[in-house]
């Protein structure tokens, strides 16, 4: 086998024979296919796509070039979440507790940002003292005790996806929907997690701007999760503004304890709670209503648990930023649009995210929206706030923002998108990929 030939088969629009993938995907992994020679495979893949059986088989070799999870050995049923990743959506902080709460062990293996969207662990690292590198036995520990870990995934999970999805970046080769699937399944099937909710993001702070691109990915990733064991459920999920009414780190932390604590923008509730729902259904274990558990505080209960079971303080001041400006009404009427991607690109140029793997981020930076798609606003009153520590950043965020507003004069006709697009489930896709 030589990798040219397999480029070539790929070029020319042929399916690839399950023992091409297998052995590109390894070979590829131990560094005997150069680098050039897997983007030359990726951009005809991007270019010529793949089959449900080359998706499922690439999958396959994905995960077998690392270790997986096994958590067969807990007291109790797991679920995960995996976000395709917005601008705000901080919906894993309060849903890994409230899940925990009703029942439903949670080890969520999350990420850090890149470009305008956030990461899960840079939000949490603005809690002092919480910790995202934990051992596998640690994180087997904090699960069985506490019933939801948030950390980072170890080196071990889909070797193959990391070197792949780095190359990927730097050649244009990420949207490819095959690309993507094999990417997001092969880590959440090799984690070992008994069911997994997928929410898949659809508009301009998404990687999906287009709704049938999005339902095509839904339905691939559903269709690998099922063909490998794994109870599989999508929610494709409004992105065209951000979720709730923060972006930035410890910003959207405030606001997750907002929810937890009862309170919260609706939005980031009625998106918590389905999630929840759907997470506890493909569990098997929905007998008590998440609802009930943010009313009751027992979520807010497993939050503070789980804050403090990885070295963190509940209780401490979150970072506040040294350094504000607020963005005001430029006319009186109504709120019609607030674009995701443009508020994610200030957050990111304010600090809040990262341009390189390896750069630091501010825990205080981003921007609070003071009103949402269909909210009436007064010429003059506050819109955004923005928040960082090296004010000079400043008006390269409001560069950002230029276009990213629209207000319409009262009375105006505004139909507030839902936030819950469709659902995809097992019967929406084709025939599952058998392994
Ligand atoms: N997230 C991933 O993990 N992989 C992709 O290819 C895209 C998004």
């Amino acid at each position: 086998m030589d990798a040219v030939s397999v480029i070539r088969a790929k070029r020319d629009r042929g399916e690839l024979t399950a023992h091409q993938i297998d052995w590109v995907v390894d070979a590829y992994t131990r560094g005997e296919v150069a680098d050039e020679q897997m983007s030359a495979l990726a951009m005809a893949i991007l270019l010529n796509g793949m089959t449900e059986a080359e998706t499922g088989r690439w999958t396959d070799a994905m995960i077998a070039s690392g270790e997986r999870m096994d958590f067969s050995g807990l007291t109790r049923p797991t679920a995960d979440k995996h976000s395709t990743g917005g601008v705000g959506d901080k919906i894993t902080l309060p849903l890994a507790p409230l899940v925990a709460a009703c029942g439903v062990a949670v080890p969520q293996l999350s990420g850090r940002g890149l470009g305008h969207t956030g990461g899960t662990l840079d939000k949490l690292e603005s809690i002092p003292g919480w910790r995202a590198a934990l051992s596998t036995g640690e994180m087997l520990g904090v699960l069985e005790s506490v019933g939801a870990v948030i950390c980072a995934a170890g080196d071990g999970l889909a070797p193959a996806d990391r070197k792949l999805y780095a190359l990927r970046d730097v050649t244009g080769t990420v949207e490819s929907i095959p690309l993507i699937a094999s990417s997001i399944m092969s880590k959440k099937i090799a984690e070992g997690t008994g069911a997994l909710v997928l929410d898949v993001k659809v508009g301009s702070g998404a990687f999906m701007r287009d709704l049938a691109d999005a339902r095509e990915l839904a339905r691939t990733m559903v269709a690998l999760g099922t063909g490998h064991g794994v109870r599989t459920v999508a929610l494709l999920t409004d992105m065209s503004a951000p979720l709730g009414r923060t972006a930035g780190n410890a910003l959207e932390v405030r606001e997750s304890v907002e929810v937890l604590a009862g309170g919260g923008p609706a939005d980031v509730v009625t998106l918590t709670l389905a999630l929840a729902r759907e997470m506890l259904a493909a569990a098997g274990a929905d007998a008590k209503d998440p609802a009930d558990a943010l009313a009751d505080g027992s979520a807010m209960d497993v939050w503070r648990r789980m804050i403090t079971a990885q070295g963190g303080d509940p209780d401490a001041a979150l970072p506040t930023a040294r350094e504000t400006h607020t963005v005001t009404a430029p006319a009186s009427g109504v709120l019609t649009r607030l674009d995701a991607y443009a508020v994610g690109v200030a957050a990111w140029r304010l600090g809040a995210g990262r341009s390189r793997k390896e750069d630091p981020v501010q825990a205080a930076a981003g921007l609070e929206l003071h009103a949402k798609p269909g909210d009436p606003v007064r010429e003059g009153a506050p819109l955004l706030t923005l928040h960082t520590d090296t004010p000079e950043r400043f008006p390269y965020a409001l560069q950002a923002l230029t276009a990213a507003i629209d207000i319409a004069p009262e009375p105006t006709a505004y139909d507030r998108p839902p936030i819950i697009i469709d659902r995809i489930d097992t019967q929406d896709t084709r025939t599952p990929h058998t392994p």
